[in-house]
């Protein structure tokens, strides 16, 4: 009997189990109306990768708020009403054997935009878009919207919205909630000293930065039933002087461990215009396998993860507990299915595709 592949061991976390350690990476796929609620696009998009063998299946960024949101087409969860939406494409995920997930996300200074297609122009409030807000008045880049610093009242509310959307995904069937604290949207955008030039609790020195991220988990952890796990995506460097580095983001995996969160995400960048990983994003991969070992937390990498025995690699060696992938995902939506052929591990393709394999 030959032994299971690393990454196809399962894993459990709370109440979940997942079948194998691949992870689909949340992407924004900007296929609302305006109004946030989801679409078949997204039972098509999720349920094809689900079907297709991963472990778990985590939906694109998906706004607090209205105001949260990167543009008006992007998916929400701030009504019972997008919860319905959403039902069906978690009860499809989960019915494939796969975790439902659902990334919870606020935008901040980089909302009210043109989806990228159309070119990421900032979108103002006359055409339909809202004023942005943010810890610090600093516009995103040179055509960012400028922002208007965030009240305590706004911060307050910012948080309840948080822990609100993640009602809302339980609602809707979702068992993973990860909390968006990457890539310069609004957690971020606090986390930084690029960003955050305030001088109340919520700027200044490290506690004061991380205060938002850490009130936002453990909000969200106390609306969440004991079996629904809690992860958390982070840039682990803004990869810009002066800005937030490794050893910040260890320190806050530390913190949002003791906060309830299950899982962190090692992404990098976006906090600026050139805030990007020197060579691709395959460069912040190493940063999942030193939050595991400086943390405790379990880590998830994500960055050019493509082939099979790479990511095999990856869990093996311990560099990681489960891979996130996302443009090779894009490529193929049987990934999982055929990493386990590739490395020889039992993942039975669907029923009703059974004949595509062996003759
Ligand atoms: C189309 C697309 C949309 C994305 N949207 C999100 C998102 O909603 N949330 C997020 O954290 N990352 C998002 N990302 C980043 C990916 O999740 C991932 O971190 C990045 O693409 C690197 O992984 P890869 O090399 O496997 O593509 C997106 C990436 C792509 C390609």
């Amino acid at each position: 009997m030959l032994k299971t592949p690393s990454l196809f061991t399962p894993l459990e976390m709370r109440g979940l189990r997942l079948r194998n350690r691949i992870g689909v990476s949340p992407m924004c796929m900007y296929a609302c109306a305006p109004d946030g609620l989801a679409t078949p696009w997204h039972l098509v998009h999720l349920g094809a990768r689900a079907a297709g063998g991963a472990g778990l299946v985590v939906a694109e960024a998906t706004s607090v708020a209205p105001e949260a949101r990167i543009s008006l087409a992007d998916l929400g969860l701030w009504s019972p009403a997008h919860a319905q939406a959403l039902k069906p494409v978690a009860a499809f995920i989960e019915a494939q054997g796969a975790v439902a997930g659902v990334q919870l996300a606020h935008a901040g200074r980089k909302g009210s935009t043109q989806v990228p297609w159309v070119g990421r122009r900032s979108v103002p409030p006359s055409e339909g878009g809202w004023s942005v807000r943010a810890p610090s008045a600093l516009p995103f880049g040179p055509h960012g919207a400028p922002p208007q610093t965030m009240t305590a009242e706004d911060i307050a509310r910012a948080i309840f919205q948080f822990a609100q959307a993640a009602r809302h995904a339980v609602a809707a069937g979702f068992r993973y909630i990860e909390l968006h604290l990457a890539h310069g949207y609004l957690a971020h955008q606090f986390m930084s000293p690029l960003t955050n030039q305030r001088v109340d609790d919520w700027g200044g020195g490290f506690d004061n930065r991380v205060r938002f991220s850490r009130e936002v988990a453990r909000a969200v952890r106390a609306a969440l039933p004991d079996e629904v796990a809690l992860a958390a995506r982070l840039s682990v460097s803004d990869w810009l002087d002066g800005g937030w580095e490794p050893g910040d983001a260890f320190r806050l995996g530390r913190l949002l461990r003791e906060d309830g969160v299950d899982l962190v995400v090692c992404s990098s960048g976006a906090i600026a215009p050139g805030s990007a990983p020197p060579g691709g994003p395959g460069a912040q991969l190493p940063y999942a396998a030193r939050m595991r070992s400086e943390t405790g937390v379990r880590a998830g990498a994500v960055g050019a993860i493509t082939e099979p025995a790479q990511a095999e690699a990856l869990i093996a060696d311990g560099g990681a507990d489960v891979v996130f992938l996302a443009r090779a995902m894009l490529r193929n939506p049987n990934w999982s299915l055929h990493a386990a052929q590739a490395l020889g591990a039992q993942a039975p393709w669907p029923l009703p595709y059974a004949r595509a394999v062996g003759g």
